[in-house]
């Protein structure tokens, strides 16, 4: 398959994060055009790109930009979403290390399309590299003019501020986010009101993604045409897909909108050892859970739905045949009962029982009805939460009960393939396929 790089084509050359290795592959050439145009079409030419976020949600960049009441007298935000705390994920983090002046750029060209005169990225706390890389070409794109006061000789101003977060994966809720940049525990607002209207300090605010402002300085300096003839009609462009566990070249594989996981595969040497294929994350632990049968789909935000789950982050973690799930899931739903931030009850309560249920399960002590509880309080759970965190911590339990229920079962004559034992306290408590080609850590150090 061939794949043209465009948001990872700087990546590998020497010295990418600087600003003379950035200008001379044709770096900022996008904000000039940019400020040779009006605002508003600038939001024309992204809406009319179809960009997409590429935070997990894929709403459309260019309508979020058009929410942004003109002429309200109130100072306008953008704010860039660089969190990035989704298991498996790991597109932005690289993304700022390479090539941060290509974020940059297209901040400035964002805030200018926005009429911000302040942007901030919101960084998670433990991507101190990224963070480093980034304050540096911050102040590089000052020293040169492409941030601070008239910026090239266009009347246009802009302070940017790089604010690291203490590393709580709420803090990517994009309201929550908010919260925690104004001094706040970070916890998800009500809304409405939308941040379009009453976001950072009340005001006008925009919350992007890195990857997804990172497209905009390809869109303003190639076109329409250009973007629109990657992926697919309803998802076009280019999209980097994270792959971690077992494959046997782990990384980030720039591929247009719509590659398909056995495409992406081919690129990344395989499954690990030559294994098959037992379940993957299409775009992170909170997409469900898929199989070998979906190995074909089309991996964009229509084609992933039609396959029964999400495209989300495109955190692609592969797990081989050798993989127990009942592990993976506990783990999974640790984490989120771990970064549950306890607003509210469902999302606070649900997710530690759940834990305490798969461990039992785990440990050889569950009970036949367990696997018909945990359905009925993800059932209770999805939708009736505050936030989307909730919505995310039933997936792997509700995709692996639906693809592997046997495997969370109890072992008995007629299910030799359980998971544990049905009486609590049986010697016979080994898990199958043993655990130790089940551990998350198969994949988490990816993230
Ligand atoms: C629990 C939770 C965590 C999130 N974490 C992130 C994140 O780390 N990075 C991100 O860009 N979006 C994250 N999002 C999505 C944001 O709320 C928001 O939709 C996104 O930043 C919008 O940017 P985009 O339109 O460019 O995709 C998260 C959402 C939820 C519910
Ligand atoms: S769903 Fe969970 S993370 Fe979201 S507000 Fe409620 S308790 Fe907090």
């Amino acid at each position: 398959m061939p794949v043209t790089p465009v948001l990872t084509r700087r990546w590998s050359a020497p010295e990418s994060w600087t600003l003379a290795t950035y200008e001379r592959l044709d770096g900022y050439q996008g904000l000039r055009r940019a400020l040779a145009q009006g605002p508003d079409d600038l939001i024309k030419l992204i809406k009319d790109s179809g960009l997409r976020g590429r935070g997990g949600a894929g709403f459309p960049t260019g309508m979020k930009w058009g929410f942004i009441p003109q002429g309200d007298g109130k100072p306008h935000y953008l704010v860039i979403n660089a969190d990035e705390g989704e298991p498996g994920t790991c597109k932005d983090a690289p993304l700022m290390k390479a090539d941060p002046h290509s974020l940059i750029e297209g901040i400035v060209i964002a805030a200018y399309a926005v009429r911000a005169s302040r942007a901030f990225v919101y960084l998670r706390g433990e991507l101190i590299h990224a963070a480093r890389r980034l304050r540096a070409a911050v102040a590089e794109a000052y020293q040169a003019g492409y941030l601070g006061r008239d910026i090239l000789g266009s009347g246009f101003d802009l302070d940017l501020v790089i604010h690291s977060g203490a590393g709580a994966y709420i803090c990517g809720e994009e309201t929550a986010l908010l919260d925690s940049l104004e001094g706040r525990r970070g916890q998800p607002r009500l809304r409405p009101p939308f941040p379009a209207t009453h976001g950072l300090y009340a005001s006008p605010t925009v919350v992007n993604n890195v990857e997804t402002i990172a497209t905009v300085p390809f869109i303003v300096n190639y076109g329409v045409d250009w973007f629109r003839s990657m992926g697919r009609e309803r998802s076009p462009g280019p999209k980097i897909y994270s792959l971690s566990g077992h494959v046997t070249r782990p990384g980030q594989y720039e591929a247009p909108m719509g590659t398909t996981l056995r495409e992406l595969l081919d690129l990344a040497g395989g499954v690990l050892g030559g294994r098959k294929l037992k379940a993957w994350t299409p775009g992170g632990s909170s997409t469900p859970l898929l199989t070998a049968d979906h190995l074909d789909a089309p991996l964009d935000f229509e084609g992933v739905q039609e396959a029964g789950s999400l495209l989300g982050t495109a955190a692609l973690m592969i797990m081989d045949e050798t993989v127990d799930m009942l592990p993976v899931v506990r783990r999974l739903t640790q984490f989120y009962a771990h970064e549950s931030c306890g607003k509210c009850t469902p999302c606070r309560e649900g997710t530690t029982w759940m834990v305490q249920i798969l461990s039992r399960m785990e440990r050889g002590q569950g009970d036949p009805d367990d696997v018909d509880t945990l359905v009925d309080a993800c059932d209770n759970i999805f939708g009736r939460a505050f936030c989307a965190l909730a919505d995310g911590a039933t997936s792997p339990i509700v995709s692996g009960i639906k693809f592997f229920r046997n495997e969370f079962l109890p072992i008995t004559p007629a299910n030799p393939s359980g998971s544990t034992t049905s009486v609590a306290g049986s010697a016979n408590g080994a898990t199958a396929g043993g655990a130790a080609a089940g551990t998350p850590g198969a994949y988490a150090g990816a993230h």
